[in-house]
């Protein structure tokens, strides 16, 4: 039995993550015409690391399409604490549910998860490794706003090293042209090699500038990415103050950007943007926030659908 799961952002091609914005917009368009497509079905969050927006947008996206959700929030409350393994939760909750969504702090979790289990797995972040569903929220955002992927300037700005999120995003936008990235970080959080290497991999052309000056991205980019320091990946508190607030995006800073760019943000923001910033029409995150939960609604119809063979 092969089942459809959704472990990494490059699991999709780019038909078939157009397939999924094209079911989010039409659900956006008509809500009320999906309200009961997953009534009787039961969706399983695991979350082994905190999350807000991850998980309540997931179980939103069950609930308004009218299925059910279990969830364990916390793994000291789990039997993980008495030591089980990953794989045997897995399989038991795969018994329970029809789809599970995993957090889990420890790269390449979710792939062994996939292995295990009898219904379809969503990653929802391994460590600093992956967060596909960020990247299918990040890519639906750009859609509906840029209306194109192709010929983007996208300046990522903040901790590239251990943002699973930035790791994610970048090796799907390389399979478009014209692209070009402009990676603003302080030395200690550039993007990794490997990651560069797979960007190069996917698209030779792909344009890779790296800075430690925000103002190189601001001039030049058609989308700010902005990201947290990732405080709980360091080894030590110290290495993280001293970073965290290299980058701090105003209003005044954004006075030298086009009218057209866009800010985006995975979110949860620290100090990284200054809330004056907010009110600016070019700061998108919060709507970003809420396609995600559109984009995830399509996600979850997807999946099921494939499953069976029908049609989302
Ligand atoms: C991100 C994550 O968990 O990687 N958050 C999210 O899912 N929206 C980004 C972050 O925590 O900084």
């Amino acid at each position: 039995m092969t089942v459809n799961h959704f472990l990494g952002s490059l699991d999709f091609l780019p038909e078939e993550y157009n397939t999924v914005f094209s079911l989010a917009s039409r659900i956006i368009d008509s809500p009320m015409d999906y309200a009961n497509r997953c009534s009787g079905r039961l969706m399983a969050t695991l979350f082994y690391e905190p999350s807000t927006r991850t998980r309540l947008s997931f179980e939103a996206a069950m609930l308004r399409l009218g299925g059910g959700v279990i969830s364990v929030a916390n793994a000291k409350t789990s039997s993980v604490s008495k030591g089980e393994s990953l794989g045997d939760t897995i399989r038991t909750v795969g018994g329970y549910a029809d789809l599970i969504v995993l957090r889990h702090p420890k790269e390449g979790a979710a792939v062994l998860a996939g292995e295990y289990s009898p219904v379809p797995v969503i990653n929802g972040g391994d460590g600093a490794r992956e967060h596909p569903t960020q990247t299918l929220t990040d890519l639906f955002t750009i859609q509906r706003f840029k209306r194109r992927f192709d010929g983007l300037t996208v300046a990522f700005c903040g901790d590239l090293r251990y943002g699973r999120t930035v790791h994610s995003l970048v090796k799907v936008l390389a399979r478009y042209s014209d692209v070009r990235f402009i990676l603003i970080s302080p030395p200690e959080l550039r993007l990794p090699d490997r990651i560069k290497r797979e960007v190069k991999g996917i698209n030779p052309a792909a344009a890779l500038e790296e800075t430690t000056r925000m103002e190189d991205g601001l001039k030049n980019a058609d989308i700010l990415y902005m990201t947290r320091i990732q405080k709980e990946r360091f080894f030590n508190e110290e290495d993280y103050i001293k970073l965290r607030d290299t980058y701090i995006l105003t209003a005044d800073k954004l006075s030298v950007a086009s009218a057209e760019m866009i800010v985006m943000h995975p979110l949860p923001r620290v100090t990284e943007i200054d809330y004056a910033v907010d009110a600016d029409p070019r700061a998108v995150y919060f709507d970003q926030a809420r396609f995600g939960m559109f984009a995830r609604m399509a996600l979850i119809l997807h999946l099921l659908a494939d499953k069976e063979g029908g049609d989302a």
